[in-house]
């Protein structure tokens, strides 16, 4: 890929490789000012993509901050990623499946409509009917796919809890969503040690009792507890479950899924997808940010049960008939070069992975990669927190040898689809940088009072106007949904919780979170959820929760903790404590170090200052703390914090 030097800001940039260019999907830089010219037509055009069992009658209905897409237009999603694609690519690859110990399973197009026909039958035996939410607990077997578009064809929303929660999160989210029916497994395997999913769902079903079904899918065979009446095989449904189903007609902004993620709350947020949005949405990005070709193997290493799954390893790149890779397990298992022996040998051709996954492959040194042939490789992507640019590079050279693209895609569970990332044969990529807007996308960067910051000074990053795939609200609690994202300046502009600022050029850096939201290797954890949780332990009077930065990881957990009077903290506490969040959350909540206080900076009123902790948990200035109760205790907690041996 050519290089060429900036010397103004000494940073290099990546133009796209002519070839590339040549055969890109999208190619011709007018799209972004005719997109932007006529935002309607713009979508318009791009709808006709998907197949509509009724067309519909306008594009936006925006009264802010409610946007109706599609209105009146009728279809079915699974239809879109299954039926659509029968009649060209029926015996074509829809996945190719390999599990942690290498197993292999492959559904063609043709195969994966069967399947989930069927469990669609068996979905509606059960009495699911339209509108229900189905409750999806399963790790990265290709039963979770099925089961989001079974739910998907019967028109049952459904809520996919990633499998490494705790069942105690599983019986939140099931409680908050009111879904009376689950899909989980009896194990998994995770770097070659099982993991009792039947075992953790039961724990957390005991408090849920609204639950009347569970559908298990043998998976590891492991012994399990199968409660009479209420579980059931998924094999001994799926046996005698016919082989059609008829999707369900569903409206455009009917609800297609619910994905629970964190906020600035200690309660999960139920973030809401509609169906004609989204599905325009997907696909389109898909198509065109990872510029997907009948030939490509594409790899997305996300899990299903993050937002990144939904969208871009099951709606966006089925809906274009991709053949999709899909990994079990750990990228170090049984060696650190798992993941370039799967791209070698299913001969991968598209990657999208996470910061902190390169930042460890880049750790682990660059003999893994080496010791495989990557040339199917063309296209990289990167998703969930910051590139710095060392890993881009780093990513660049020894993954892409220099000649793939790199699409660093930034959007969010709430953003549904993609809104800031290069167009790989457009856009010359500097790294570092999500480069610019999608086609038809407006963002800024914005002061706290709603002034545009000039380039090179940090703001606030804001979506000024409506997008197909946008959230539509937060699930039983539209007040939170207008508050949290549309009240920072006024009802037509996004907030995005992200700080960011722009370059000379218009490009765009993202900083990272800027409220109570911490993420850890990509996954969004509330401080006030690790908060309630340690306070929620016998020994702890009160705690405060902020973000470290890390090398690897992006941000780890630190948890500042005040003891209920009479006690002292030692190590087997600190152990404690960290296990109490882990077990409650899941192991990806782990804090990394509890730091044991007598006070924790506070205003007048009594409420945590957060700001203050994070700055100290980051060895950074303070800056003002004069309207802190007890400023002295700064100094106090700097000690503490730089005190090494304790955890
Ligand atoms: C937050 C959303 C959307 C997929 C996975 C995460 C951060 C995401 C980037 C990027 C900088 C990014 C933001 C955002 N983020 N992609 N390319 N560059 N930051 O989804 O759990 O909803 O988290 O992830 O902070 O707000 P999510």
């Amino acid at each position: 890929m050519e290089e060429t030097d900036n010397l103004e800001t000494e940073e290099r940039k990546f133009r796209p490789p002519d070839d590339f260019v040549k055969n890109a999907n999208i190619n011709d830089p007018e799209i972004y000012r005719k997109a932007d010219e006529d935002l309607e037509a713009f979508w318009r055009g791009l709808a006709e993509e998907i197949k509509w069992f009724r067309g519909f009658d306008s594009v936006l209905e925006w009264e802010p901050p409610h946007a109706k897409w599609f209105t009146g237009g009728k279809l079915n999603a699974s239809y879109n990623c299954l039926d659509a694609n029968i009649e060209k690519r029926g015996d074509k690859l829809a996945i190719i499946w390999e599990g942690e110990n290498r197993d292999i399973r492959k559904y063609t197009y043709g195969e994966l409509l069967e399947e989930t026909s069927r469990l669609a039958n068996v979905l509606k035996g059960m009495g699911v009917k339209k509108g229900d939410i189905v409750t999806i607990y399963l790790p990265m077997i290709p039963e979770i796919i099925i089961s989001m578009l079974a739910c998907a064809r019967i028109g049952a929303p459904h809520s996919v809890v990633f499998a490494a929660f705790s069942g105690e999160a599983l019986c939140t989210r099931i409680a908050d969503a009111q879904s009376d029916l689950v899909i989980t497994c009896d194990g998994y395997y995770r770097r070659g040690k099982l993991v009792e999913q039947k075992k953790k769902a039961d724990c957390g079903l005991t408090s849920c009792i609204k639950v009347q079904k569970v559908v298990v899918v043998k998976n590891t065979k492991n012994d399990i507890e199968m409660r009479e009446g209420r579980d059931v095989w998924w094999h001994d449904l799926m046996r005698d479950a016919g082989t059609v189903c008829e999707p369900e007609v569903m409206d455009s902004e009917d609800m297609l899924f619910l994905m629970y993620t964190s906020g600035t709350t200690g309660k999960p947020k139920g973030i809401v997808h509609s169906t004609g949005g989204y599905m325009v949405g997907t696909h389109v990005t898909a198509k065109w940010i990872f510029d997907l070709k009948d030939d490509d193997i594409y790899w997305c290493t996300a899990d299903c049960g993050w937002i990144t799954g939904h969208s871009y390893i099951v709606y966006g790149p089925l809906s274009n008939g991709t053949t999709v890779l899909m990994y079990e397990g750990a990228p170090d298992y049984p060696e650190k070069d798992r993941f370039w022996d799967i791209v070698e040998r299913h001969k991968a051709t598209i990657l999208y992975t996470a910061p902190t996954a390169i930042r460890t492959f880049m750790k682990w040194g660059n003999k893994w990669p080496a010791k495989h042939d990557l040339s199917t490789l063309r296209l990289l992507g990167s998703v969930g927190e910051p590139i710095n640019p060392d890993a881009w590079l780093w990513y660049h050279e020894n993954i892409g040898s220099g000649r793939c693209p790199i699409v660093d895609t930034w959007w969010q569970t709430e953003t549904g689809m993609v809104l800031i990332s290069p167009l790989p044969g457009i856009t010359t990529t500097k790294p570092g940088s999500a480069t610019l807007p999608f086609p038809g996308i407006r963002a800024t960067v914005l002061d706290e009072n709603g002034n545009e910051m000039p380039p090179g000074k940090d703001g606030l990053l804001a979506i000024t106007r409506p997008w197909p795939s946008m959230v539509r609200t937060i699930h039983g609690d539209e007040e939170r949904f207008i508050e949290t994202y549309w009240t920072k300046w006024d009802r037509n502009t996004y907030f995005a919780g992200d700080g960011a600022k722009l370059d000379e050029e218009g490009y765009f850096r993202i900083s990272g979170r800027v409220d109570d939201v911490i993420q850890v290797s990509g996954h969004r954890i509330g401080t006030e959820e690790v908060e309630s949780l340690l306070v929620s332990h016998p020994s702890v009077a009160e705690a405060g929760v902020v973000g470290k930065s890390d090398e690897i990881k992006g941000e780890v957990i630190y948890g500042y903790v005040i003891l209920r009077s009479g006690l002292s903290g030692d190590n087997e506490l600190k152990n404690e404590l960290i296990d109490h969040v882990a077990s409650n959350i899941g192991p990806f909540a782990r804090p990394k170090r509890i730091i044991f206080s007598e006070e924790l900076p506070k205003t007048r009123s009594g409420k945590i200052m957060r700001r203050v902790l994070k700055a100290i948990a980051n060895g950074r200035e303070t800056g003002d703390v004069t309207t802190l109760q007890d400023p002295g205790v700064v100094e106090e907690l700097k000690r503490r914090t730089e005190e090494n041996g304790l955890i």
